[in-house]
């Protein structure tokens, strides 16, 4: 994140303490290595206390990855709810540096989990739930961001209708270079705003022995570990590295005389790859605008939309929770008659996010599963 945020109590000096009588436990918490953002957590117990861990291998097939040379519409609708915010993920579309997937839970656990590998995004599709980490406790809702950075630990309670669009980068998640002055303030002209982002509310945990279970994902395989000591008994951490949320509500889409591109749409970017949101905006201004895309052959990019609401203009036979991914060395773009159909329409009230991933992405077995085999042919029918 971009600014600096404080909560709950802190030694007046980093790498200090106060009082003898209550020496805190600072963890630094910080990504690539001791050069990236990071916060100073300051515990009320050893963050180290772990009284047992063991192994546990995810299910087979959960890496049966298949080279994709079409593009595709995932049925995303199609997918029931199953498992818990754990292991009821269902990676769709993965490469070396991400995985794109849903999450329908069915319900709710009291394990915790930490994620050794991914920085996490999660698009609030549908429902509303609560995430508790050692910042604080956030309150999601339909439509927002929820970023947990790498080796958080946290809960998520989800409610009955959560609808979840995950996307989990090994890279540092970040807010586009382009949007940062070179103080870190979000630059006048930036679709969102500081105030915008929603920070953990934070209260220090009154009860701290327990029996607390965390699940460790490194990728296929989970270390679970045994604690006896809440995780989240900080009595107050600092810093530029923390959980947040954003609603795209809040956002202000970039609109112009001509067709806008993506990357006016961007929100979040990573080195291969970028996360954006189309929203209820008005349309192109010029008196013979085409206001949807025009063909376009992104020759080094595979494009991921997943369709959340309002009226998807360009495409036919797509539905909320559809997926579409447009892959390189195909071309692409509206599908027949919608330019016409297009043409004198002033506004839009789509939500869908997309991903642009700059190394092609590979399809799980659960994506093949939801896949509509005619979508290659809606370009002729
Ligand atoms: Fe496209």
């Amino acid at each position: 994140m971009v600014y600096y945020v404080r909560k709950g109590k802190v030694p007046e000096f980093r790498h200090t303490y106060d009082s003898r009588d209550s020496i805190l436990k600072e963890e630094l918490f910080g990504e690539e290595s001791f050069d990236g953002p990071y916060s100073l957590l300051y515990h009320r117990t050893e963050p180290t206390r772990v009284v047992s861990i063991g192994g546990e291998r995810k299910p087979e097939g959960a890496m049966g990855l298949t080279e994709n040379r079409l593009h595709r519409h995932i049925k995303g609708f199609d997918l029931k709810p199953s498992g818990n915010y754990i292991n009821g993920r269902v990676d769709l579309l993965v490469n070396s540096k991400l995985k794109i997937g849903m999450l329908k839970p069915e319900h709710n656990t009291g394990n915790l989990f930490r994620n050794a590998y991914y920085d996490e995004i999660f698009f609030i599709h549908e429902g509303s739930g609560k995430v508790t980490t050692p910042f604080g406790t956030l309150h999601y809702r339909k439509g927002d961001y929820l970023y947990i950075p790498k080796g958080t630990t946290y809960h998520m309670e989800n409610g009955k209708k959560d609808a979840i669009l995950y996307v989990l980068s090994r890279e540092r998640i970040s807010l586009p270079k382009r949007y940062l002055n070179v103080y870190g303030q979000l630059k006048e002209g930036t679709p969102f705003y500081s105030r915008d982002f929603v920070i953990p509310e934070f209260s220090e945990t009154e009860k701290l022995d327990g029996d607390f279970t965390v699940y460790v994902e490194y990728d296929n395989e989970y270390m679970i570990e045994k604690r006896d000591r809440t995780p989240f008994d900080l009595a107050g951490w600092d810093g530029y590295l923390y959980p947040f949320t954003i609603n795209v509500e809040k956002m202000a889409p970039i609109v112009g005389k001509l067709h806008q591109p993506p990357p006016v749409h961007e929100n979040f970017s990573a080195q291969s790859f970028m996360i954006g949101a189309f929203l209820p905006r008005k349309f192109d201004f010029h008196p013979r605008s085409i206001p949807i895309s025009y063909y376009h052959s992104n020759v080094d990019t595979d494009e991921f939309l997943f369709y959340s609401s309002g009226n998807f203009m360009s495409r036919k036979g797509i539905s909320p929770e559809s997926m579409t991914l447009h892959i390189r060395g195909l071309i692409h773009g509206p599908q027949p008659g919608a330019v016409e159909n297009a043409i004198g329409k002033e506004s839009t009230d789509e939500v869908a996010i997309m991903v642009e991933a700059y190394e092609p992405l590979k399809l799980t077995s659960a994506a093949i599963r939801l896949d509509d085999p005619g979508y290659m042919k809606s370009w002729v029918s």
